[in-house]
Protein backbone atom coordinates (compact mmCIF):
# COMPACT_ATOMS: atom_id res chain seq x y z
CA UNK A 1 0.00 0.00 0.00
CA UNK A 2 3.40 2.20 -0.04
CA UNK A 3 2.79 5.37 -2.24
CA UNK A 4 -0.96 5.39 -2.08
CA UNK A 5 -2.85 8.08 -3.16
CA UNK A 6 -6.08 7.20 -0.73
CA UNK A 7 -4.75 6.15 2.35
CA UNK A 8 -2.33 8.15 4.51
CA UNK A 9 0.96 6.68 6.02
CA UNK A 10 -0.33 6.05 9.25
CA UNK A 11 -3.46 4.80 7.93
CA UNK A 12 -2.07 2.37 5.47
CA UNK A 13 0.07 1.16 8.57
CA UNK A 14 -2.68 0.56 10.35
CA UNK A 15 -4.24 -1.74 7.36
CA UNK A 16 -0.63 -3.68 7.17
CA UNK A 17 -1.49 -4.31 10.84
CA UNK A 18 -4.86 -5.58 10.49
CA UNK A 19 -4.21 -7.11 7.63
CA UNK A 20 -1.14 -9.32 9.78
CA UNK A 21 -3.65 -9.98 12.06
CA UNK A 22 -6.16 -11.33 10.14
CA UNK A 23 -3.59 -13.73 8.49
CA UNK A 24 -2.56 -15.06 12.08
CA UNK A 25 -6.57 -15.38 12.99
CA UNK A 26 -7.34 -17.59 9.83
CA UNK A 27 -4.40 -19.50 10.96
CA UNK A 28 -6.31 -20.23 13.97
CA UNK A 29 -9.39 -20.70 12.88
CA UNK A 30 -8.39 -23.00 10.06
CA UNK A 31 -5.55 -25.09 11.18
CA UNK A 32 -5.08 -27.62 9.18
CA UNK A 33 -7.45 -25.59 6.56
CA UNK A 34 -10.50 -27.71 8.12
CA UNK A 35 -13.68 -26.45 9.64
CA UNK A 36 -14.97 -27.51 13.07
CA UNK A 37 -18.10 -28.42 11.72
CA UNK A 38 -18.29 -31.59 9.48
CA UNK A 39 -19.57 -31.79 5.99
CA UNK A 40 -23.01 -33.67 7.57
CA UNK A 41 -23.11 -31.25 10.65
CA UNK A 42 -23.12 -28.42 8.58
CA UNK A 43 -25.75 -29.69 5.85
CA UNK A 44 -28.20 -30.76 9.22
CA UNK A 45 -27.89 -27.49 10.35
CA UNK A 46 -28.69 -25.73 7.00
CA UNK A 47 -31.58 -28.79 6.88
CA UNK A 48 -32.52 -27.59 9.81
CA UNK A 49 -32.78 -23.56 9.91
CA UNK A 50 -32.75 -22.67 6.65
CA UNK A 51 -36.25 -22.64 4.12
CA UNK A 52 -36.62 -25.22 1.76
CA UNK A 53 -36.47 -22.42 -1.09
CA UNK A 54 -33.70 -23.93 -3.15
CA UNK A 55 -33.28 -27.68 -5.01
CA UNK A 56 -30.71 -27.86 -2.48
CA UNK A 57 -27.64 -30.83 -3.43
CA UNK A 58 -27.72 -32.68 0.21
CA UNK A 59 -24.28 -34.27 0.30
CA UNK A 60 -21.77 -31.81 -1.01
CA UNK A 61 -20.33 -28.26 1.22
CA UNK A 62 -18.73 -26.29 -1.43
CA UNK A 63 -15.88 -24.56 0.48
CA UNK A 64 -12.80 -23.33 -2.09
CA UNK A 65 -12.79 -22.29 -5.63
CA UNK A 66 -10.11 -20.76 -7.80
CA UNK A 67 -10.44 -20.01 -11.46
CA UNK A 68 -13.22 -22.00 -13.48
CA UNK A 69 -13.06 -24.99 -10.59
CA UNK A 70 -14.69 -25.59 -7.06
CA UNK A 71 -14.01 -27.94 -3.89
CA UNK A 72 -16.46 -29.64 -1.76
CA UNK A 73 -15.11 -30.04 1.94
CA UNK A 74 -14.53 -33.71 1.02
CA UNK A 75 -11.49 -32.28 -1.59
CA UNK A 76 -13.59 -33.56 -4.66
CA UNK A 77 -13.32 -30.78 -7.71
CA UNK A 78 -15.97 -29.30 -9.60
CA UNK A 79 -15.37 -28.08 -13.18
CA UNK A 80 -17.43 -25.06 -12.60
CA UNK A 81 -19.99 -24.59 -15.75
CA UNK A 82 -22.44 -22.08 -13.96
CA UNK A 83 -20.22 -19.83 -12.80
CA UNK A 84 -22.99 -18.78 -9.91
CA UNK A 85 -25.36 -18.59 -12.93
CA UNK A 86 -23.07 -16.05 -14.99
CA UNK A 87 -22.15 -13.68 -11.96
CA UNK A 88 -18.55 -14.86 -12.22
CA UNK A 89 -17.17 -14.06 -15.43
CA UNK A 90 -13.56 -13.59 -14.50
CA UNK A 91 -13.44 -17.05 -12.66
CA UNK A 92 -13.43 -17.32 -9.08
CA UNK A 93 -10.96 -15.74 -6.45
CA UNK A 94 -9.66 -12.89 -9.34
CA UNK A 95 -6.57 -11.73 -7.46
CA UNK A 96 -7.30 -8.05 -9.09
CA UNK A 97 -10.61 -8.22 -8.11
CA UNK A 98 -10.16 -9.19 -4.49
CA UNK A 99 -7.63 -6.69 -4.44
CA UNK A 100 -9.74 -3.51 -5.70
CA UNK A 101 -12.54 -5.19 -3.03
CA UNK A 102 -10.31 -5.25 -0.14
CA UNK A 103 -8.32 -2.23 -1.02
CA UNK A 104 -12.30 -0.27 -0.87
CA UNK A 105 -13.34 -1.74 1.93
CA UNK A 106 -10.45 -0.22 4.09
CA UNK A 107 -10.61 3.01 2.58
CA UNK A 108 -14.70 3.47 2.92
CA UNK A 109 -17.69 0.59 2.48
CA UNK A 110 -20.46 3.11 2.37
CA UNK A 111 -22.31 6.67 3.57
CA UNK A 112 -25.46 7.90 3.14
CA UNK A 113 -26.41 8.37 -0.25
CA UNK A 114 -27.68 11.93 0.50
CA UNK A 115 -23.58 12.59 -0.28
CA UNK A 116 -22.02 11.37 -3.29
CA UNK A 117 -18.94 9.35 -2.94
CA UNK A 118 -15.89 8.86 -4.77
CA UNK A 119 -16.59 5.70 -6.73
CA UNK A 120 -20.02 6.04 -8.14
CA UNK A 121 -19.70 8.53 -10.60
CA UNK A 122 -16.99 6.78 -11.82
CA UNK A 123 -18.86 4.03 -12.20
CA UNK A 124 -21.98 5.68 -13.82
CA UNK A 125 -20.08 6.77 -16.26
CA UNK A 126 -18.42 3.83 -17.41
CA UNK A 127 -21.97 2.12 -17.56
CA UNK A 128 -23.09 4.99 -19.15
CA UNK A 129 -20.07 4.59 -21.64
CA UNK A 130 -20.38 1.07 -22.69
CA UNK A 131 -24.18 0.71 -22.42
CA UNK A 132 -24.47 4.30 -24.63
CA UNK A 133 -27.11 5.65 -22.65
CA UNK A 134 -27.52 8.73 -20.96
CA UNK A 135 -27.92 7.81 -17.13
CA UNK A 136 -28.31 5.18 -14.41
CA UNK A 137 -29.41 4.23 -11.33
CA UNK A 138 -27.52 1.29 -9.27
CA UNK A 139 -29.11 -1.11 -7.45
CA UNK A 140 -27.90 -4.45 -5.82
CA UNK A 141 -29.76 -7.56 -7.40
CA UNK A 142 -31.13 -7.98 -10.97
CA UNK A 143 -34.70 -8.42 -9.43
CA UNK A 144 -34.47 -5.02 -8.41
CA UNK A 145 -33.03 -3.72 -11.21
CA UNK A 146 -36.17 -4.93 -13.08
CA UNK A 147 -38.21 -3.23 -10.39
CA UNK A 148 -36.22 0.16 -10.91
CA UNK A 149 -36.94 0.12 -14.68
CA UNK A 150 -40.86 -0.92 -14.26
CA UNK A 151 -41.06 2.24 -12.09
CA UNK A 152 -38.91 4.04 -14.61
CA UNK A 153 -41.45 3.26 -17.31
CA UNK A 154 -44.54 3.93 -15.70
CA UNK A 155 -43.08 7.60 -14.42
CA UNK A 156 -42.12 7.79 -18.35
CA UNK A 157 -45.38 6.91 -19.34
CA UNK A 158 -47.13 9.72 -17.20
CA UNK A 159 -44.71 12.55 -17.29
CA UNK A 160 -43.79 12.29 -21.01
CA UNK A 161 -45.76 9.79 -22.95
CA UNK A 162 -49.57 11.53 -21.47
CA UNK A 163 -50.93 7.85 -20.29
CA UNK A 164 -53.42 8.51 -17.56
CA UNK A 165 -52.73 7.71 -14.13
CA UNK A 166 -52.50 4.73 -12.95
CA UNK A 167 -52.98 2.43 -16.53
CA UNK A 168 -49.10 2.21 -17.51
CA UNK A 169 -49.15 -1.45 -18.73
CA UNK A 170 -45.64 -3.50 -19.29
CA UNK A 171 -45.41 -6.23 -21.69
CA UNK A 172 -42.83 -8.80 -21.24
CA UNK A 173 -42.23 -12.35 -22.75
CA UNK A 174 -43.12 -15.87 -22.00
CA UNK A 175 -40.29 -17.69 -20.42
CA UNK A 176 -38.82 -14.80 -19.43
CA UNK A 177 -36.71 -14.88 -16.09
CA UNK A 178 -36.58 -11.43 -14.23
CA UNK A 179 -36.23 -12.00 -11.09
CA UNK A 180 -38.17 -12.76 -7.79
CA UNK A 181 -39.66 -9.71 -6.45
CA UNK A 182 -43.65 -9.57 -6.63
CA UNK A 183 -43.03 -7.09 -9.73
CA UNK A 184 -40.84 -9.57 -11.28
CA UNK A 185 -43.24 -12.58 -10.92
CA UNK A 186 -46.01 -10.17 -11.69
CA UNK A 187 -44.42 -10.21 -15.40
CA UNK A 188 -43.43 -13.54 -15.21
CA UNK A 189 -45.69 -16.18 -17.14
CA UNK A 190 -44.26 -19.27 -15.30
CA UNK A 191 -46.30 -20.73 -13.05
CA UNK A 192 -43.99 -22.61 -10.58
CA UNK A 193 -42.84 -18.85 -9.77
CA UNK A 194 -46.04 -17.44 -9.29
CA UNK A 195 -48.55 -19.79 -7.14
CA UNK A 196 -49.34 -18.93 -3.56
CA UNK A 197 -47.40 -15.47 -4.21
CA UNK A 198 -50.82 -13.62 -5.74
CA UNK A 199 -52.06 -11.38 -5.72
CA UNK A 200 -50.12 -9.83 -8.11
CA UNK A 201 -49.72 -6.02 -8.59
CA UNK A 202 -51.87 -5.24 -12.22
CA UNK A 203 -50.33 -3.96 -15.53
CA UNK A 204 -48.32 -6.58 -16.52
CA UNK A 205 -49.21 -8.32 -19.95
CA UNK A 206 -47.77 -11.18 -21.58
CA UNK A 207 -46.75 -11.96 -25.13
CA UNK A 208 -45.30 -15.13 -26.52
CA UNK A 209 -41.22 -14.91 -26.85
CA UNK A 210 -40.25 -14.18 -30.48
CA UNK A 211 -43.97 -13.28 -31.62
CA UNK A 212 -43.75 -10.06 -33.50
CA UNK A 213 -47.27 -10.69 -34.23
CA UNK A 214 -48.74 -11.16 -30.60
CA UNK A 215 -46.72 -8.01 -29.18
CA UNK A 216 -48.50 -5.69 -32.11
CA UNK A 217 -52.09 -7.05 -30.61
CA UNK A 218 -51.12 -6.78 -26.98
CA UNK A 219 -49.66 -2.78 -27.97
CA UNK A 220 -51.99 -0.24 -26.29
CA UNK A 221 -51.86 3.71 -26.13
CA UNK A 222 -51.64 3.14 -22.68
CA UNK A 223 -47.94 0.44 -22.61
CA UNK A 224 -44.99 1.76 -21.42
CA UNK A 225 -42.54 -0.61 -21.72
CA UNK A 226 -41.55 -3.75 -23.58
CA UNK A 227 -38.84 -5.46 -21.20
CA UNK A 228 -37.41 -8.53 -22.70
CA UNK A 229 -34.35 -10.81 -22.78
CA UNK A 230 -32.22 -10.27 -26.27
CA UNK A 231 -31.68 -13.90 -25.68
CA UNK A 232 -33.79 -15.53 -22.84
CA UNK A 233 -31.58 -18.04 -20.23
CA UNK A 234 -33.33 -19.31 -17.66
CA UNK A 235 -36.64 -20.27 -20.21
CA UNK A 236 -33.57 -22.26 -21.86
CA UNK A 237 -31.17 -20.60 -23.90
CA UNK A 238 -33.99 -19.41 -26.49
CA UNK A 239 -31.79 -17.53 -29.46
CA UNK A 240 -34.98 -15.72 -31.16
CA UNK A 241 -35.12 -15.96 -35.00
CA UNK A 242 -32.55 -13.25 -36.80
CA UNK A 243 -34.97 -10.36 -37.57
CA UNK A 244 -37.38 -10.97 -34.30
CA UNK A 245 -35.38 -8.15 -32.01
CA UNK A 246 -35.03 -5.51 -35.47
CA UNK A 247 -39.04 -5.91 -35.99
CA UNK A 248 -39.56 -4.96 -32.22
CA UNK A 249 -37.39 -2.38 -32.37
CA UNK A 250 -39.08 -1.03 -34.92
CA UNK A 251 -42.52 -1.39 -33.49
CA UNK A 252 -41.54 0.02 -30.15
CA UNK A 253 -40.31 3.26 -31.99
CA UNK A 254 -43.12 3.66 -34.44
CA UNK A 255 -45.48 3.09 -31.30
CA UNK A 256 -43.92 5.43 -29.05
CA UNK A 257 -43.40 2.01 -26.51
CA UNK A 258 -39.90 2.24 -24.61
CA UNK A 259 -37.79 -1.11 -25.47
CA UNK A 260 -36.03 -1.95 -22.11
CA UNK A 261 -33.55 -5.51 -22.44
CA UNK A 262 -33.31 -7.22 -19.41
CA UNK A 263 -28.93 -8.08 -20.04
CA UNK A 264 -28.63 -9.11 -16.47
CA UNK A 265 -27.50 -12.46 -17.47
CA UNK A 266 -26.61 -11.63 -21.48
CA UNK A 267 -24.47 -8.71 -20.65
CA UNK A 268 -20.67 -7.91 -19.95
CA UNK A 269 -19.25 -10.91 -22.56
CA UNK A 270 -21.74 -13.87 -21.80
CA UNK A 271 -22.97 -13.96 -25.06
CA UNK A 272 -19.37 -13.70 -27.15
CA UNK A 273 -20.98 -10.14 -27.48
CA UNK A 274 -20.21 -6.84 -25.12
CA UNK A 275 -24.01 -6.77 -25.03
CA UNK A 276 -26.18 -9.92 -26.06
CA UNK A 277 -28.34 -6.58 -28.10
CA UNK A 278 -25.03 -6.32 -30.70
CA UNK A 279 -26.00 -9.45 -32.48
CA UNK A 280 -28.73 -7.85 -33.87
CA UNK A 281 -27.69 -4.63 -33.87
CA UNK A 282 -30.50 -3.05 -31.96
CA UNK A 283 -30.19 -0.51 -29.45
CA UNK A 284 -32.83 -0.57 -26.73
CA UNK A 285 -34.05 2.28 -24.64
CA UNK A 286 -33.10 1.33 -21.34
CA UNK A 287 -30.74 -1.94 -20.66
CA UNK A 288 -30.47 -3.48 -17.20
CA UNK A 289 -27.45 -5.01 -15.90
CA UNK A 290 -26.53 -7.40 -13.02
CA UNK A 291 -24.52 -10.92 -11.78
CA UNK A 292 -21.20 -10.10 -13.72
CA UNK A 293 -21.34 -6.57 -13.24
CA UNK A 294 -20.41 -6.46 -9.78
CA UNK A 295 -19.38 -10.32 -9.88
CA UNK A 296 -18.39 -11.10 -6.17
CA UNK A 297 -20.83 -8.50 -5.01
CA UNK A 298 -24.35 -7.85 -5.67
CA UNK A 299 -24.80 -4.58 -8.31
CA UNK A 300 -27.21 -4.02 -10.82
CA UNK A 301 -28.62 -1.04 -12.62
CA UNK A 302 -30.75 -0.23 -14.87
CA UNK A 303 -29.26 2.60 -17.69
CA UNK A 304 -31.44 4.40 -20.05
CA UNK A 305 -32.35 7.37 -22.35
CA UNK A 306 -32.17 10.64 -20.81
CA UNK A 307 -36.17 11.32 -21.00
CA UNK A 308 -36.66 8.25 -18.51
CA UNK A 309 -33.50 8.70 -16.27
CA UNK A 310 -34.57 12.45 -15.66
CA UNK A 311 -38.44 11.28 -14.16
CA UNK A 312 -36.78 9.92 -11.15
CA UNK A 313 -36.40 13.24 -8.61
CA UNK A 314 -35.55 12.81 -4.95
CA UNK A 315 -37.21 10.73 -2.34
CA UNK A 316 -38.60 8.64 -5.03
CA UNK A 317 -36.37 6.05 -5.54
CA UNK A 318 -33.23 4.49 -3.99
CA UNK A 319 -31.54 1.40 -1.90
CA UNK A 320 -29.71 1.95 1.21
CA UNK A 321 -26.66 -0.49 -0.43
CA UNK A 322 -27.53 0.88 -4.18
CA UNK A 323 -24.26 2.25 -5.22
CA UNK A 324 -21.97 1.77 -1.82
CA UNK A 325 -18.61 3.35 -2.68
CA UNK A 326 -17.64 -0.98 -1.93
CA UNK A 327 -19.98 -2.24 -4.83
CA UNK A 328 -19.02 0.72 -6.74
CA UNK A 329 -15.23 0.18 -7.01
CA UNK A 330 -15.71 -3.91 -7.26
CA UNK A 331 -18.14 -3.04 -10.09
CA UNK A 332 -15.34 -0.72 -11.40
CA UNK A 333 -12.52 -3.11 -11.36
CA UNK A 334 -14.69 -6.03 -12.53
CA UNK A 335 -16.02 -3.91 -15.92
CA UNK A 336 -11.74 -2.54 -16.26
CA UNK A 337 -11.22 -6.45 -16.58
CA UNK A 338 -14.07 -7.21 -18.93
CA UNK A 339 -13.53 -4.36 -21.35
CA UNK A 340 -9.21 -5.01 -21.04
CA UNK A 341 -6.75 -5.12 -23.64
CA UNK A 342 -9.55 -4.58 -26.38
CA UNK A 343 -12.56 -6.66 -24.92
CA UNK A 344 -10.00 -9.94 -24.66
CA UNK A 345 -12.41 -11.84 -22.16
CA UNK A 346 -15.24 -11.18 -24.04
CA UNK A 347 -13.29 -12.54 -27.27
CA UNK A 348 -12.64 -15.94 -25.47
CA UNK A 349 -16.20 -16.08 -24.40
CA UNK A 350 -16.78 -15.89 -28.43
CA UNK A 351 -14.02 -18.50 -29.14
CA UNK A 352 -14.46 -20.46 -26.28
CA UNK A 353 -18.36 -20.75 -26.88
CA UNK A 354 -18.00 -21.34 -30.78
CA UNK A 355 -16.05 -24.53 -29.87
CA UNK A 356 -17.84 -25.78 -26.87
CA UNK A 357 -20.98 -25.31 -28.85
CA UNK A 358 -19.36 -27.38 -31.91
CA UNK A 359 -18.00 -29.95 -30.17
CA UNK A 360 -21.03 -30.35 -27.67
CA UNK A 361 -23.21 -30.88 -31.62
CA UNK A 362 -20.68 -33.76 -32.18
CA UNK A 363 -22.09 -36.10 -29.31
CA UNK A 364 -24.15 -38.58 -30.09
CA UNK A 365 -27.48 -39.26 -27.61
CA UNK A 366 -30.75 -40.12 -27.84
CA UNK A 367 -30.97 -37.95 -24.76
CA UNK A 368 -30.12 -35.07 -26.64
CA UNK A 369 -32.66 -33.20 -28.45
CA UNK A 370 -30.59 -29.72 -29.57
CA UNK A 371 -27.55 -27.97 -28.49
CA UNK A 372 -27.59 -24.04 -28.78
CA UNK A 373 -26.39 -20.39 -27.24
CA UNK A 374 -24.41 -17.96 -28.22
CA UNK A 375 -20.81 -17.78 -26.70
CA UNK A 376 -20.54 -19.15 -23.57
CA UNK A 377 -24.30 -19.09 -23.03
CA UNK A 378 -25.34 -22.91 -24.21
CA UNK A 379 -27.90 -25.19 -23.81
CA UNK A 380 -28.66 -28.58 -24.22
CA UNK A 381 -32.01 -29.50 -24.41
CA UNK A 382 -33.04 -33.46 -23.41
CA UNK A 383 -35.73 -35.24 -25.24
CA UNK A 384 -38.26 -35.67 -21.79
CA UNK A 385 -39.30 -38.84 -23.01
CA UNK A 386 -35.41 -40.28 -22.70
CA UNK A 387 -33.99 -38.14 -19.25
CA UNK A 388 -34.99 -35.08 -17.39
CA UNK A 389 -32.48 -31.77 -17.32
CA UNK A 390 -32.41 -32.56 -13.60
CA UNK A 391 -31.22 -35.95 -13.99
CA UNK A 392 -28.26 -35.03 -16.49
CA UNK A 393 -27.26 -32.39 -13.77
CA UNK A 394 -27.16 -34.95 -11.39
CA UNK A 395 -24.77 -37.12 -13.69
CA UNK A 396 -22.55 -34.25 -14.00
CA UNK A 397 -22.40 -33.36 -10.82
CA UNK A 398 -21.12 -36.98 -9.54
CA UNK A 399 -18.55 -36.50 -12.59
CA UNK A 400 -17.18 -33.80 -11.08
CA UNK A 401 -19.10 -30.68 -13.15
CA UNK A 402 -21.54 -28.00 -11.79
CA UNK A 403 -24.16 -27.16 -14.49
CA UNK A 404 -27.37 -25.29 -14.14
CA UNK A 405 -30.95 -26.45 -14.96
CA UNK A 406 -33.32 -24.61 -17.16
CA UNK A 407 -36.71 -24.06 -18.52
CA UNK A 408 -37.61 -26.38 -21.58
CA UNK A 409 -35.75 -29.28 -20.08
CA UNK A 410 -32.71 -28.00 -20.90
CA UNK A 411 -29.39 -28.07 -19.05
CA UNK A 412 -27.45 -24.95 -18.73
CA UNK A 413 -23.32 -24.16 -19.58
CA UNK A 414 -22.27 -20.51 -18.16
CA UNK A 415 -18.90 -20.98 -16.86
CA UNK A 416 -16.66 -18.70 -16.29
CA UNK A 417 -15.23 -16.29 -19.13
CA UNK A 418 -11.70 -16.96 -18.49
CA UNK A 419 -12.57 -20.86 -19.42
CA UNK A 420 -9.88 -22.42 -21.61
CA UNK A 421 -9.61 -24.96 -24.34
CA UNK A 422 -8.68 -27.80 -22.17
CA UNK A 423 -11.12 -26.94 -19.69
CA UNK A 424 -14.06 -27.45 -22.14
CA UNK A 425 -12.57 -30.58 -23.49
CA UNK A 426 -12.98 -31.57 -19.77
CA UNK A 427 -16.03 -30.14 -19.76
CA UNK A 428 -17.17 -32.38 -23.25
CA UNK A 429 -15.84 -35.33 -22.05
CA UNK A 430 -17.74 -35.53 -19.13
CA UNK A 431 -21.03 -34.35 -20.61
CA UNK A 432 -20.26 -37.32 -22.95
CA UNK A 433 -20.08 -39.73 -20.43
CA UNK A 434 -22.70 -38.27 -18.16
CA UNK A 435 -25.14 -38.26 -21.26
CA UNK A 436 -23.80 -42.20 -22.74
CA UNK A 437 -25.26 -43.00 -18.93
CA UNK A 438 -28.93 -41.63 -19.01
C1 LIG B 1 -32.30 -12.26 -17.19
C2 LIG B 1 -32.34 -12.16 -15.70
N1 LIG B 1 -32.94 -11.10 -15.13
C3 LIG B 1 -32.99 -10.97 -13.80
C4 LIG B 1 -32.45 -11.91 -12.97
C5 LIG B 1 -32.56 -11.74 -11.46
O1 LIG B 1 -31.32 -11.45 -10.92
P1 LIG B 1 -31.09 -11.62 -9.33
O2 LIG B 1 -31.13 -13.08 -9.06
O3 LIG B 1 -29.75 -10.99 -9.09
O4 LIG B 1 -32.20 -10.90 -8.66
C6 LIG B 1 -31.83 -13.02 -13.51
C7 LIG B 1 -31.25 -14.07 -12.64
O5 LIG B 1 -31.00 -15.19 -13.02
C8 LIG B 1 -31.76 -13.16 -14.92
O6 LIG B 1 -31.20 -14.22 -15.50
Amino acid sequence: MEGDMYLSDKRAKKVRQALDRFFAALNVLFPKDGYAPSQDQLLGMQNIWGANHYHRENDVVLRNAEGCWVWDMAGKRYLDMNATYSAIAHGHGNIELIGAMLKQAFRMTSAQNRFVNDMQPQLLAQITALTHQDGAILMNTGAEAFDTAVKGARQWAYQVKGVRSDRAAIISAQGNFHGRTLAAIAASATEKYRTDFGPFPPGFKKVPYADIEALKKTITPNTAAFIVEPIQGEGGIVVPPSGYLEAVRTLCTKKNVLLIFDEIQTGLGRTGKLFAGEWSGVHADGILLGKALGAYMPVSAFAARHDIVKCFTPGRHGSTFGGTALSCATALKSLELIVRDDLALVKNSANMGEYFLAELLKLRSPAIKDVRGKGLFVGMELDKNVATADQLFMKLKKHGLISGVAGNNTVRFTPPLVINKSEIDLAVQCIAKAAQEL
